[in-house]
């Protein structure tokens, strides 16, 4: 074969870097094309960066009149001479803007149609198209700025793993489903028809089987599957770095991770991150800050205020007292300029999170509280003490809510973020934060049963044991999340090693004997054979790098994202399938007179 390609010799960038003379074959994309007088001026740019190609007449006739020609986003492969430019064309704004190349030799490999979207400067295309069009938007220098930030975390991650004695194995996507969590996709097998294998939800039970088969120290750079809907932080499909660890304790396990993201952060964005990092039990979390994953750049904690609003007089604050409910409050500081609109708009966020409503009460000069009830009918001393224990001043606002823990917490939590969005609180460190000792069950009203809050295989800690069979509620679990400004970007626990504690928990769950043998008597099984003490944690690889990259939306760290619909723009995943492919797999469809899909089989 005769390939006559020219192969590039430098990027872009790296052209600026060398002296005027050398020779140098660049290939990319151009970016504009601008005619000069007689000289053609291309900006051709690739991966790393732009660099400005000049098209001689005098030198180069023939070659000038194609470059003449060059339409955007064509591709092309340039030889040529760097040559300084000259003083008046210097651009100090571009990287290579010292220098250009002088064209002797173009091939044009091949052109393009006008793009959709805006490939320079920000995001502001409508998103779906961004989408559809994702090679287009991956060309933007911000997108490779991302994608090549997410290798280079995969790459650190995999490096510091190796080198703490960890070993990464594969495990399969085709497996079989089990009642984790969130909904399985199921995947229908031709071979036996009418069964499906399901994608793993993260292989939490397969790394536990890798500890009974000896690996000790675990970690793999997985796909995971949810069938849930999806979020902002959620997509169905995404990336764990995922990690197990026999005859370790959770010390050693929070000390290894504590030195994978110093070493992240360090490598990846030369950010120094201090530890070790903090570490708060939920129930904490909760109280302060009305979140599980608090964000820890702003203060603005939550108080409780139940004491001192007790026997007040105020109707419903006595009687939630009574129903043993809480009033707690959180300071708005210099809220009380806030027009009523704000406020209202501050008491929808407490609504939406199940309050029936928020107190919100001026803090006057003179310890004098005005607003509502609470202004009138508490006591001067009352106030007085209020004031104190939240450390309001004069000007600020007080945000009260009443009623059920949970929901006054979650409330709370919720304008907490209300009011540091709007006062711009969020400031640019990294926080991160160790969350210990949540529940290990979450009561169900609604099917009047336990759910694991971690998973089924979390160990509740030792002297919560006992409560598992009388009062399975008041357990707390070896369960821990790394949480990073407010992100929950990691989550594990300490596992349940012996089967006979395994059962329990099923049992607890209201899993029988015979499911739990029916669903998961494999791992059962393995449990019998000899297993370790272990514990593992997971983190969510895409969380991580959304906040390295400093955005808040995890589509831009996916090359390929599906939509909030778990949509595919540019693939348009899921479509439907033929008749003929489903009779393989032992389907059937439900008729749908709009489906045309066999119209083209
Ligand atoms: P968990 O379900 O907490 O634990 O998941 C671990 C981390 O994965 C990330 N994550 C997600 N990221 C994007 N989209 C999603 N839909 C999504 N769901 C979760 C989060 C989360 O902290 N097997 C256990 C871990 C263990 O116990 O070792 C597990 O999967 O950052």
């Amino acid at each position: 074969m005769n390939d006559m390609l020219l192969e590039r010799t430098h990027y872009c960038a790296q052209v600026g870097t060398l002296a005027a003379g050398e020779q140098v074959i660049v290939a990319g994309w151009v970016r504009k094309r601008r005619d000069l007088g007689h000289l053609v001026f291309v900006d051709l740019y690739d991966r790393t960066g732009i660099l400005q190609v000049v098209f001689d007449p005098e030198r180069t006739p023939d070659l000038h009149r194609v470059g003449g020609d060059l339409g955007r986003e064509s591709v092309i492969t340039v030889s040529g001479t760097v040559s300084e430019r000259p003083v008046d064309a210097l651009n100090p704004s571009m990287a290579t803007g010292q220098v250009e190349l002088i064209a002797d030799r173009l091939t044009v490999h091949s052109t393009s149609k006008v793009p959709p979207i805006h490939l320079t400067g920000g995001s502001e295309a409508n998103e779906e198209l961004r989408l559809k069009y994702r090679y287009l938007d991956l060309r933007r220098p911000e997108m490779f700025r991302i994608i090549d930030l997410r290798h280079r975390t995969s790459q650190l991650t995999r490096s510091f793993y190796s080198s703490e004695g960890f070993i990464e194995v594969t495990t399969p996507y085709l497996m079989r489903s089990t009642p984790e969590g969130a909904r399985d996709f199921l995947v229908p097998s031709r071979l036996h028809k009418g069964m499906c294998y399901a994608l793993p939800q993260s292989p939490q039970m397969l790394k536990q089987i890798l500890m009974i088969s000896g690996v000790d120290r675990y970690f793999q750079i997985v796909k995971c599957f949810r069938d849930e809907d999806s979020r902002a932080d959620r997509q169905p499909e995404f990336s764990q770095i995922d990690v197990e660890m026999s005859f370790t304790r959770m010390d050693t396990l929070f000390d290894i991770h504590e030195r994978l993201m110093q070493t992240i952060f360090k490598e990846a964005i030369g950010v120094d991150i201090p530890r070790p990092f903090q570490r708060m039990t939920w129930k904490t979390a909760m109280e302060r800050y009305g979140s599980d994953k608090p964000d820890l750049r702003f203060g603005l904690e939550i108080r409780d205020i139940t004491r001192l609003m007790i026997g007040s007089g105020i109707g419903f604050i006595d009687s939630t007292a009574a129903e043993g409910g809480v009033v707690r409050a959180l300071v708005y500081p210099g809220g009380s300029i806030l027009s009523r609109k704000q406020v209202s708009e501050l008491e929808q966020v407490a609504k939406t999170r199940g309050a029936a409503g928020m107190i919100a009460v001026k803090v006057e000069s003179g310890n004098e509280l005005s607003g509502g009830a609470i202004g009138k009918m508490l006591s001067s001393d009352r106030k007085q003490e209020v004031i104190a224990s939240l450390g309001a001043n004069a000007g600020d606002l007080l945000c009260i809510v009443a009623g059920n823990a949970m929901i006054v917490a979650n409330s709370l939590g919720a304008i907490r973020l209300e009011i540091a969005r709007r006062e711009k609180m969020m400031t640019e460190e990294f926080r991160f934060l160790w969350v210990t000792e949540f529940p290990l069950l979450e009561y169900n009203e609604e099917d009047g049963r336990f759910y694991a809050m971690h998973h089924p295989f979390t160990s509740p800690m030792d002297e919560d044991i006992d409560w598992l069979d009388k009062e399975p509620g008041r357990c707390r679990a070896k369960a821990y999340d790394l949480v990073l400004n407010g992100i929950e970007i990691g989550g594990g626990s300490v596992r349940i090693h012996r089967a006979d504690v395994q059962t329990r928990m099923f049992d607890v769950l209201g899993i029988n004997a015979c499911k739990a043998e029916e669903q998961f008597g494999f791992f059962l099984e393995a449990l019998r054979y000899g297993t370790p003490p272990h514990c593992g944690i997971a983190f969510g690889l895409d969380r991580l790098v959304m906040t390295l990259a400093g955005t808040d939306n995890l589509r831009d760290v996916i090359a390929f994202p599906k939509t909030l619909q778990a949509v595919c723009m540019m693939t348009q995943a899921p479509s439907s399938v033929t008749n003929d492919q489903l009779n393989i797999v032992g389907l059937q469809k439900k008729s749908d007179k709009n489906d045309k899909t066999d119209d083209c089989a």
